[in-house]
């Protein structure tokens, strides 16, 4: 699939933008500051619901403006279709004009990869972002691994809550074991894809290292 043409209405920087991209490579460039990767966001956000610079969605909206639309058009092998963003207090999401009820209807549509210089993070920094990373690429391409995910921490905030309820209105504590034998269950499935996906990662590095020489410092 690629991506044909992406329409902005008060994002970041933009007022108003339309850009038609070719099928094999695009290459943006420009001065420093004039929304070069702010056009990376609104495709990012348009495939996972989400921005990979912040969390909060009205910095995404141009500055005294009230709402922020994406539209991306893309071109899969037999079909063509559309993901429009709506972002004002809330964010909404339409694929071919249709709303869609959660965030997780979206991811898998676009098929997206990231690559930018703060990646070096998810070799430097702690494995919660390894697992952030895994758990975006596998959600694209299975929707019931990002189901079990969810599920997983609603029932982690449910647990988190009968403790409290333990605490502070007595509740009978046995009555944990009900959460923790779902939450076990519930990460098995997940340690389960990700240890299947990281070893399609490690089958394909391991390609590489033949060609060099290799020292193992121990
Ligand atoms: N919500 C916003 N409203 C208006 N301008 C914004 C907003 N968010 C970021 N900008 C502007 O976008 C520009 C940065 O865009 P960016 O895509 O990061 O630049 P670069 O081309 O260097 O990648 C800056 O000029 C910044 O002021
Ligand atoms: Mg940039």
């Amino acid at each position: 699939m690629y991506i044909k043409k992406i329409k902005l209405k008060n994002f970041r920087n933009y007022d108003n933008l339309e850009i038609e991209l070719d099928k094999n490579f695009n290459i943006i460039y420009g001065n420093n500051a004039q929304g070069k990767t702010n056009i990376i966001e609104s495709v990012y956000v348009s495939a996972i619901g989400r921005s990979f610079r912040t969390k909060r969605d009205n910095e995404l909206i141009k500055l005294n403006s009230e709402n922020a639309s994406i539209e991306v058009d893309y071109k899969k092998e037999d079909r063509e279709g559309s993901i429009k963003t709506e972002i004002n207090d809330k964010k909404m999401f339409f694929i071919n004009g249709i709303k869609q009820k959660k965030i997780s209807d979206i991811i898998g549509n676009i098929k997206i990869v990231l690559f930018n210089p703060d990646d070096i993070n998810i070799i430097k920094s702690s494995p919660s972002l390894r697992r952030k990373f895994l758990d975006i690429m596998i959600s694209q391409l299975k929707p019931n691994y990002l189901h079990i995910l969810n599920t997983y921490l609603r029932a982690l905030e449910q647990r988190n809550f009968y403790l409290k309820q333990i605490k502070f209105e007595n509740k009978p504590i046995n009555m944990l074991d009900i959460w923790d034998e779902k939450l076990s269950e519930l990460n098995y499935e997940i340690f389960k894809y990700r240890e299947k996906y990281l070893n399609i990662i490690r089958r394909k590095n391991k390609r590489y290292p033949q060609k060099y020489n290799k020292l193992w410092i121990k």
